[in-house]
């Protein structure tokens, strides 16, 4: 099958896929300036999860387990119970708590059935970490 969506057995993203993760790592303010085989590592660890509709992936206040891709449906951000904000595919989030190691700053809720990327904080943090002892030992 080409949709690792449709077989528990494919767990790993397809080319089209890559790309919509990877242009969506480019497109958040936070991740953009990884170098590229950062952004090659962080896309090759990502697997995929499903939410049903009205689900939550993120709360806000909750301590940040994972980095997530929007990759089919439609998502709210709220804040003190306030909809902040939209999105649909193809955007990063959850970036906040892994980087500053701080607590969920929004809520994400999924409106209708939603698919995303899910990559854990313990390898973003491996990645992070091999890519910066690679740099030292380079120069
Ligand atoms: P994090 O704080 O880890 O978890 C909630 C996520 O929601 C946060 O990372 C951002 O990715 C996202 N987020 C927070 N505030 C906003 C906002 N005002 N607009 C869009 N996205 C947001």
């Amino acid at each position: 099958p080409v949709s690792p969506w449709g077989d528990a057995s494919v767990l790993i993203a397809q080319p089209s896929s890559k790309q919509l993760i990877k242009d969506a790592i480019m497109d958040n303010d936070f991740l953009k300036n990884l170098d590229s085989s950062q952004v090659r590592e962080l896309v090759d660890s990502m697997y995929p999860r499903e939410y049903p509709k009205g689900s939550y992936v993120i709360r806000e206040g909750g301590a940040g387990a994972h980095l997530y891709v929007s990759a089919e449906g439609e998502y709210e951000v709220i804040k003190e119970d306030k909809v902040l904000g939209r999105m649909g595919p193809g955007k990063a989030f959850g970036e906040l708590a892994i980087l500053y190691n701080c607590t969920r700053t929004a809520s994400i809720r999924v409106v209708n059935d939603a698919k995303v990327w899910v990559l854990d904080r313990r390898v973003f943090q491996q990645i992070m970490m091999r890519t910066g002892l690679q740099r030292l030992e380079d120069n």
